[in-house]
């Protein structure tokens, strides 16, 4: 009877501490998934914060200060391909349409053409004569481009 006895209290606490040890896991779970999403909003809105301190610095003729931030966001894009996980669909906010995963290649060649882009920009912009033509061609109909089929409307 003894022997019985203890066995149920072995097997309860093993169920216990599995449970628990489940619920951490989960917990660890989420968190990455919060952070990645939390991760993803903060790289977009420094992209936008230095797309238009580039535009200010540009509008002075202050072409070398502008290059850092445009590779600067030309690295954040190609990081950002790996922002975007299958368990990150929704949750915390996001406003990643699921269309990004139904058409990942396209979605990730945008992303790329718009990190390629940012150099291009970088490069142009000493013999460029029109100087907002080439930051709309190369920077700012990205953004749109991806936006209106990949973002919800915000
Ligand atoms: C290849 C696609 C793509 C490109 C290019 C792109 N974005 Fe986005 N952007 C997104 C997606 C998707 C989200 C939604 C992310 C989320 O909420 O999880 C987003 C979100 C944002 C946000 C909101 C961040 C927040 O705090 O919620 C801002 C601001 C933004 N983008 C600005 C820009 C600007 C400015 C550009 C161009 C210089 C740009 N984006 C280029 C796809 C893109």
């Amino acid at each position: 009877m003894i022997f019985i006895f203890i066995m149920k209290i072995i097997k309860t606490s093993i169920f216990t501490f599995v449970f628990f040890l489940s619920l951490l896991f989960n917990s660890y779970a989420n968190q990455s998934v919060e952070e990645i999403i939390k991760g993803r909003k903060a790289m977009f809105s420094e992209n936008y914060q230095n797309a238009k301190r580039i535009s200010i610095l540009l509008k002075s003729g202050k072409i070398d200060d502008a290059k850092p931030l445009m590779e600067k966001i030309s690295k954040n894009y190609i990081k950002l391909l790996d922002y975007f996980p299958e368990n990150t669909k929704e949750g915390f906010k996001t406003e990643a349409l699921p269309s990004i995963w139904e058409n990942k290649k396209e979605f990730n060649d945008l992303m790329k053409k718009a990190s390629d882009d940012m150099i291009k920009l970088a490069e142009a912009i000493d013999t460029a004569e029109d100087l907002r033509a080439i930051q709309k061609k190369l920077m700012w109909s990205n953004c749109s481009a991806c936006h209106s089929k990949f973002r919800a409307p915000h």
